[in-house]
């Protein structure tokens, strides 16, 4: 049985003076799917992402997660803490230290355990009295990640999570942010350029072009996935033909 998490339906999003950046967009998420969104710079990825994560309601249309609304004027707490995001850059309070980073929340306490059980998770365990610019980029991102699910989310929004990474690093938070997300029982929403991130991670990719969905392309595969599968090869080609025939 499946249950439907995040309900999104953008007839139209159009920034103040602007043109119109997204038009009719249908996007439902399964607890427990991992979904990326793939396009050209300036398609409207983040704009999406930003609608999902409840920061943007200014559109025409409506965003549900869990049947309840989104949006900064209307959201409860609960919502709130119900989503966690991750962009490119760790976005990190630099006079803050690390355990102080992961948890807060605007409230001047904050749950140590939880914290360094956290840290633990994301590889940096003892690092709770460090600053951030002490870390390396991937272990910022790492702190930004375990950020992202100290609420206990139930959907993770990641836009571009690893583009600043050295490949190595992202090898392996790839792999650890899939880990963290089935663990966590948390669903994945992923924007990335990278069409070979995209099929290895998701269960579905959806090509976005010009604010709309041009194309969606369902990833079969079993997990664990080997990078190396000529399945995914395949895959990734047929969604490279894709994104050639939008441009
Ligand atoms: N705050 C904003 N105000 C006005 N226009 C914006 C704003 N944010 C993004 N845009 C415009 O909306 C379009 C989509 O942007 P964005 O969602 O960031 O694309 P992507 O993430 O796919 O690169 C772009 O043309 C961008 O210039
Ligand atoms: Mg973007």
């Amino acid at each position: 049985m499946t249950t439907l998490l995040l309900d999104l339906h953008v007839r139209r999003k159009a920034y103040p003076g602007g043109r119109t950046v997204l038009t009719d967009i249908r996007l439902q998420l399964q607890a427990g799917e991992v979904v990326s969104l793939v396009g050209a710079s300036g398609c409207g990825k983040s704009t999406l992402l930003r609608i999902a994560a409840g920061l943007d309601d200014i559109f025409e249309g409506h965003a549900l997660l869990e049947g309840k609304p989104l949006g900064l004027r209307r959201v409860s707490r609960a919502t709130v803490s119900a989503v966690g995001v991750v962009f490119q850059e760790p976005r990190l309070f630099p006079w803050l230290d690390v355990a102080a980073n992961i948890g807060f929340d605007g409230s001047a306490e904050y749950d140590a355990k939880r914290v360094s059980a956290l840290l633990d998770e994301v590889g940096l365990a003892g690092y709770e009295r460090a600053l951030p610019k002490q870390l390396s980029g991937g272990q910022a991102q790492r702190v930004a990640i375990a950020r992202a699910l100290y609420t206990g989310p139930r959907l993770l929004l990641l836009d571009e999570p690893f583009s600043a990474l050295d490949a190595f690093t992202r090898v392996r938070l790839q792999d650890l942010v899939l880990e963290l997300a089935q663990r966590h029982g948390a669903s994945l929403l992923v924007v990335t350029h990278e069409l070979e991130e995209a099929v290895l991670l998701s269960d579905r990719v959806l090509l976005l072009d010009e604010g709309h969905i041009a194309r969606e392309l369902t990833v079969p595969l079993a997990r664990p996935r080997s990078r190396d599968d000529s399945a995914l090869t395949r895959l990734r080609r047929e969604l490279h033909g894709a994104l050639k025939q939008a441009a």
